[in-house]
């Protein structure tokens, strides 16, 4: 057995004992709903729902679960303690919101695991959703200390749940090496950074989620939520900005023509929404706040339906004072989309910008070259737009990249005009080659990201058929440097096909740079 899994193992047996101490859980009462008003990160007033529990307002230290007292407090403490505070706290349904889980080891299965509460035909269940590098994975567990009494497949990407309890699938978890634990309950938000080797556990109040008059002001949701209802979205046709860039109509009914474009920008903010949690949660990026928002770009924006919705989510729904810039090569995407900005009244927090992706000029801060951006987007900016954006976000050093490609002709033609045929087969056939082509091109894409500091997935955000470019790049900056078998990697697809990207031209003295420090005494 490895120490790491040594240290997890004895995690395990530690919580199934603090657990079996814990007294059962009180039953979970309904939740109340209610409109609220409330101030945006800019200081303008929004309305929106929030459905919290009754037990809101109630302090940190009222909250008690049977002898378990679900009682964070700020700094570090003995691992087992802040475990039975999270297990404690997440026992209590009624004033339960997310817990995100985040950090796994290098041979975790998933990682990163979501809790919720949910109630199912009456029965308040806990939701555990692991996600593996492709798919989420949901399942339901009983409160009562049973086994699961509901089986959910929760759509397409569900698995059947296991039998285990809701305690043994926290207790599994927790057990299981995630460095950073996020708590969102009535009270507030927590987090947790664990060092599993030293058993001990930092915890710090995650102000990002703010308390008014002692009740969460928070579009993430308290108590148990329906599990019978319409999947969550993150946006819905009342969202102001969906009339105003034409993809929702008066009655707030999303317009058949946009429908593909809503579900692309509806399932990138999903992805947006869990990376913003883990670029933060790991401490690669800041989080946002009054004295230094949040800075997002938008390369590549066009009608800016994603821009508007990814500030929807940051700014409004989770508070998270954010400023953004849309780039667009086109003057009446500038136009069109700073008229829009004006009409919703955050044109203090946003701004669109004409030029090029690679030189337009993004300032956030007047007079301040190194505000860079700390999320770069790009959602179909065409064929070597894509390059420009990964370019940018390599030079601003941005800790998180969402980059969806578009059309892939640059390499199409290296791949025409190379020297060797690496594979006849491949290439023999229009359509194959040019499906290769994307994948190659995306392949090198990923990689030399990675080769210069980026933690790196590529994954499916939206099904195949509301577009076929669905593939997504997104980037963790960590700046650990690459590995020697990544550089030889990268040599190797480069000589079988005989090919340099545009990217890697672009690039290319930052990946010399990157590779001297791996490769010390080589000539580069
Ligand atoms: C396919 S549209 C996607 C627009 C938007 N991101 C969306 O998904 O709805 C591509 C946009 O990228 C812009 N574009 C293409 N190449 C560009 C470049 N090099 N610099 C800036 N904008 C560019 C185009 O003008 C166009 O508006």
């Amino acid at each position: 057995m490895s120490r790491d899994e040594e240290c997890r193992h004895i995690m395990s047996r530690l919580l199934a004992t603090l657990a079996r101490r814990a007294a059962a859980p009180s039953p979970p009462r309904p939740t109340a709903s209610a409109a609220v008003t409330a101030r945006g990160p800019c200081g303008r007033a929004y309305t929106g729902t929030v459905i919290r529990a009754r037990a809101a307002s109630r302090e940190e230290n009222d909250i008690n679960v049977g002898e378990a007292a679900a009682t964070f407090v700020p700094g570090t403490h003995a691992l087992s303690d802040v475990a039975s505070t999270t297990l404690a706290a997440m026992l209590d349904a009624r004033t339960l919101g997310r817990v995100t889980l985040t950090g796994a080891a290098k041979d975790a299965e998933y990682r990163r695991v979501e809790f919720r509460a949910v109630t199912i035909r009456g029965a308040t269940a806990l939701q555990r959703t692991r996600y593996d590098a492709r798919q989420a994975f949901t399942s339901n567990h009983a409160y009562d200390g049973g086994s699961s009494g509901e089986n959910a497949n929760d759509g397409k990407d569900s698995k059947l749940s296991s039998t285990s309890s809701a305690q043994e699938a926290i207790e599994e978890a927790l057990g299981s090496g995630y460095k950073h634990w996020r708590v969102e309950r009535a009270s507030g938000a927590w987090s947790v950074t664990v060092n599993v080797k030293k058993q001990r556990a930092t915890v710090s109040r995650d102000k990002t989620m703010r308390l008014i008059d002692g009740e969460a002001k928070t579009s993430v949701v308290i108590g148990p939520q329906s599990h019978d209802r319409e999947k969550a979205r993150l946006l819905d046709g009342s969202d102001p900005f969906l009339k105003h860039v034409g993809v929702a109509a008066a009655d707030g009914s999303i317009k058949t023509s946009k429908r593909d474009k809503y579900k692309q920008v509806e399932e990138f903010l999903k992805i947006l929404d869990h990376a913003y949690d883990d670029a933060t949660g790991a401490g690669h990026m800041v989080r946002g706040s009054t004295a230094r928002p949040l800075r997002m770009v938008d390369l590549g924006c066009g009608n800016a339906y994603l821009t508007f919705g990814a500030y929807t989510l940051l700014a409004n729904k989770r508070d998270v004072p954010t400023h953004v810039i849309g780039v667009d090569i086109k003057r009446q995407a500038r136009e069109h989309n700073t008229a829009v900005a004006v009409e919703l009244g955050w044109d203090d927090c946003m701004c669109f910008v004409e030029g090029s992706i690679a030189k337009a000029d993004v300032k956030f801060v007047k007079g301040n070259d190194d505000a860079a951006a700390d999320i770069v987007l790009a959602l179909h900016a065409c064929d070597t737009a894509t390059d420009e954006a990964i370019v940018r976000t390599v030079r601003w050093s941005s800790p998180l990249a969402l980059i969806a490609p578009c059309c892939h002709h640059d390499l199409q033609v290296r791949l025409k005009n190379a020297s060797i045929i690496a594979f006849p087969p491949i290439t023999r056939h229009g359509i194959l080659s040019e499906r290769f082509g994307d994948v190659l091109t995306d392949s090198f894409r990923a990689h030399i990201l990675r080769l210069l500091g980026y933690r790196v997935e590529v994954m499916e955000f939206v099904g195949g058929e509301h577009t076929p470019r669905n593939t997504l790049i997104r980037a963790i900056r960590t700046g650990s440097p690459a590995s020697k078998s990544a550089w030889e990697e990268y040599d190797a697809m480069r000589e079988t096909w005989g090919v340099t990207p545009w990217l890697a031209d672009a690039l290319a003295d930052e990946l010399n740079e990157a590779r001297a420090d791996v490769f010390p005494n080589s000539n580069v």
